[in-house]
């Protein structure tokens, strides 16, 4: 069975309570059943990980060579900042997705640049919890295409 390797980045585990005018009332728990429904009806197995630490997240990112097929990752903050992340992506070569609930470049300039899009083999932004179905569709389809 394939398998994906879903990443949730600072502070969305704090979903449903943060910036509802942005990020709507959908919890991480929520989105997270609803990845794994989707994971389930496409035969993919999933792991899924939050985490607040840039360091621990590039440690998932650094473990996940030769054990997943694909990423799916939400870097929250860290897409407009950090090096690290993006370095890890690159250097495992694993294909990754990368989702953010709101349309970054209708928000505060610091936003509109990913560090992360160009590594990323495409992103999918501004659909709230869609973003992740969508986002785990396009990473299911280009493990099959393989
Ligand atoms: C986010 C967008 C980021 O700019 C922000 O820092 C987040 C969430 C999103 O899903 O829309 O924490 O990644």
């Amino acid at each position: 069975m394939k398998k994906i390797l879903v990443i949730h980045g600072p502070n969305l585990n704090l979903l449903g309570e943060r910036e509802v005018d942005v990020y709507g009332k959908v919890t991480l728990k929520e989105i997270n059943s609803e990845l794994k429904k989707l994971a389930k009806k496409k035969a993919v197995s999933l792991q899924i990980a939050q985490s607040d630490h840039e360091g621990e997240i590039v440690k998932l990112i650094g473990q996940s060579r030769n054990k997943f097929d694909a990423i799916l990752i939400n870097p929250a903050a860290y897409t407009h900042t950090s090096v690290a992340i993006r370095d890890a992506i690159s250097a495992v070569s694993i294909p990754c997705v990368e989702v953010h609930l709101s349309n970054i470049y209708q928000r505060e300039e610091f936003r509109h640049t990913s560090l992360i899009a160009p590594v990323a083999k495409g992103q999918v932004c501004g659909f709230g919890i869609m973003s992740y179905i969508l986002g785990l569709e396009a990473a299911i389809a280009l493990i099959k295409r393989k």
